[in-house]
């Protein structure tokens, strides 16, 4: 394409209802950042849109449970977001957010103009209506059992046990979450989008056209829904938090959350603009501008098909020209899952390792899931950290400033006779510099930050091939050359390394005491001066000790334990008896004496048991649990009135009684207290 005249780039507007996790940050947010921050150094004109997305049933969900509206949920979590993006240095030009004014109009707005085009299709439907509580019930309003597997709390589009997509029909038994009555059907009127319509007219032959430029993941999603041939879709809902439907006789419907959300993009645009003196209409509706959405996988079906699908719609407005969309990044082999805890939270990373941002900037984005899911792991984390930025990185700009100091009193020497090798060292920085520019610009960011090291690599070689500690004691002026050709690397990592690490390459011209750099200058081999005097070095990175990776690892075991205990089902109690049925069971506290293994059995033990009473001989099977050396005089709790048995050919008389927890292991009921054998359990 024509070099564009500014970019505009936008991430997924985050649902505010819950903090963000490593997931979040690997989709759609560090690749963005990454893009942008390269754009700006190269002095392009962007703007970098984000914001919350405020509306939606999972909000409306979460306030109902906890007792609050749904403005109080979202207002909670959009600053925790905003908060936790700026502090990890994802450097949005604004962070809107779809519940404000300013989005309302320009959503209803939207809305209007398609509408008043003849864009929709209007329909009539029965769906679910609670009568108690006077509402139509959205899908996750409902739940029932799940027509495939039999899992009794189904949600009306998705059963979680088996994963299978269903619509609130299909549910067997369906009950209204709110006020668990059945629903009844009620008609009802909503808006559609021609879907259909639009794939022949000309989306289908849109997507085509990107074959080449998008990503196969992207691409091949988008094909099989336009192989399967798009439907009409609603995009407006009878709910009383989101957008409201901007037509007569349309109370209690708002807009769709997928209709609105995208065009926060918009308002977020506009909001920025007026705060800085812009024209927002120069970034979405002029052919100049380039439009990227940055987004996670679960998002391509709404930015690649539907959004534009709007956009062309409506009309005046520009298409995205690249929707670079992440797979999804994992967690110590198991899926990120916010319901599960099974999460790095970015508000809490920040106060567990402050300072160190860029860690994890750079562990991510050497795990970016690009291609396919990728696994994120507390040990990688640390190699990343030890092996690379501080062995690597921090240890080449960590020599070069100190020798500068402590042989040149802290000023650039000058450059004397390069060699073939200084030379080529040198030339090494742009062709460095020229593949980094190709793998950002198509978006392969894994491969650009590998890339960026190497010349921290290159660095490190270059220093411990030319052994400027030990030139020194024979040759200043080579030792001159040297730091010279070092600290040339270091001033050109102040650069390369800002999209991706920007803490750090600040960091890095305050050692170098230098202002930012274009990213044009990047390659040339004379941005220190000689004489130019650079400051005292501290440590770029520190190492990671193993015990903060085991607090970390313990914190997600806990959140397992957690989960597992959550999840455990209690059976449902038995049918009432009565006292005299009950009084009827003869329990006393009794002590093993003796215990041995059942011959050719795997659970069985033979007991001997001091019940106060007599010594008898029970028959248990608890040896899975439980070893014959490990439970002699142990007190146990014993039924001792149980008609007698035969096991095994051993009569047993009475039984031990277990407290079987939800794994199925066998623990003893025994007294708080030691307590006299014999004692009646009543
Ligand atoms: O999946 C999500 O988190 C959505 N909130 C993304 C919305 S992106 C845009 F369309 F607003
Ligand atoms: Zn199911």
């Amino acid at each position: 394409m024509k070099r564009p005249k500014r970019y505009l780039i936008t991430s997924a507007l985050p649902y505010a209802n819950g903090p963000l996790h490593l997931g979040h940050i690997a989709g759609a947010y560090l690749p963005a950042d990454i893009y942008v921050r390269y754009l700006k150094l190269k002095g392009e004109d962007v703007a970098f849109i984000c914001g919350s997305d405020e509306h939606g049933v999972p909000i409306t969900l979460r306030a109902r449970k906890e007792g609050v509206l749904p403005q109080d949920i979202v207002d909670k979590y959009h600053e925790m977001i905003k908060k936790a993006f700026a502090e990890l240095g994802i450097a949005f030009d604004i962070y809107h957010r779809t519940s404000d004014p300013l989005h309302h109009e320009t959503a209803s707005a939207f809305f209007k103009e398609m509408n008043e085009k003849g864009e929709f299709i209007e329909k009539e439907e029965e769906q679910f209506f609670d009568e108690q509580e006077q509402q139509f019930l959205a899908d996750r309003y409902i739940i029932g059992t799940c027509p495939k597997c039999g899992f009794e709390n189904a949600y009306g589009d998705q059963c979680e046990k088996c994963g299978t997509s269903l619509s609130p029909k299909e549910l067997i038994n369906p009950k209204s979450t709110i006020s668990g009555n059945p629903p009844v059907l009620k008609t009802t009127k909503h808006w559609y989008l021609d879907l259909e319509k639009y794939q022949h007219e000309w989306l289908e032959k849109w997507i085509d056209s990107h074959k080449a430029d998008w990503k196969a993941n992207v691409y091949g999603q988008c094909k099989s829904w336009l192989n399967s041939g798009l439907q009409p879709r609603a995009v407006t809902r009878d709910l009383d938090w989101g957008v409201p439907v901007p037509v007569p006789n349309s109370e209690g419907k708002v807009l769709y959350v997928w209709f609105d959300a995208p065009i926060g993009y918009i308002s977020a645009t506009k909001a920025w603009a007026k705060e800085n003196g812009k024209n927002w209409k120069d970034y979405w509706q002029s052919d100049d501008s380039r439009l990227i959405h940055f987004i996670g996988k679960d998002n391509i079906v709404f930015h690649c098909l539907i959004f534009p699908a709007m956009l062309k719609a409506h009309g005046d407005y520009i298409l995205p020209d690249n929707v670079p969309a992440n797979e999804f990044l994992n967690l110590e082999g198991d899926k990120l899952s916010t319901s599960r805890n099974w999460a790095v939270w970015i508000h809490e990373y920040l106060k567990d390792f402050p300072g160190k941002q860029d860690v994890l900037r750079y562990a991510i984005c050497t795990t970016l899931p690009e291609q396919k899911d990728n696994d994120f792991t507390w040990k990688d984390f640390q190699t990343r950290n030890n092996s690379e930025l501080v062995a690597i990185f921090g240890n080449f700009v960590n020599r070069t400033i100190v020798l500068t100091h402590k042989y040149f009193e802290g000023k650039v020497p000058a450059c004397g006779v390069l060699t073939q090798f200084d030379k080529d060292t040198l030339a090494e920085i742009s062709v460095i510099k020229g593949n980094l520019e190709k793998s950002i610009e198509n978006f392969r960011f894994r491969e650009a930050i590998k890339t960026a090291m190497d010349l921290a690599r290159l660095g490190n070689k270059y220093l411990a091939d030319t052994e400027p500690w030990k030139v020194i004691k024979t040759d200043e002026e080579r030792v001159k050359t040297i730091l010279n050709v070092s600290l040339q690397i270091t001033a050109n990592l102040s650069i390369i390394m800002e999209p991706f690490i920007p803490f750090t390459a600040e960091k890095l011209r305050r050692f170098l005491n230098i202002e930012k750099l274009n990213w044009n200058l990047a390659g040339n081999d004379d941005l220190l001066k000689a004489g130019h005097q650079i400051a005292e070095a501290e440590l770029l990175f520190d190492k990671i000790e193993d015990e903060e990776m085991e607090k970390q690892i313990q914190k997600l075991m806990d959140s397992k334990a957690a989960n597992e205990i959550a999840n455990i089902k209690v059976d449902p109690a038995k049918e009432n008896i009565t006292y005299d049925e009950f009084s009827k069971m003869d329990i006393r506290v009794g002590t093993i004496l003796e215990a041995e293994r059942v011959p050719k059995t795997d659970k069985l033990l033979k007991l001997k048991i001091d019940t106060g009473i007599d010594q008898r001989t029970v028959v248990s099977g608890i040896a899975i649990d439980h070893k014959p050396e490990d439970i002699i005089g142990k007190q146990v709790s014993i039924l001792v009135n149980l008609e007698p048995r035969t096991i095994k050919g051993i009569e047993s008389k009475g039984m031990i009684l277990m407290a079987e927890d939800a794994s199925g292991k066998l623990n003893f009921v025994i007294p708080a207290e030691k307590t006299t054998n014999g004692s009646g359990i009543k």
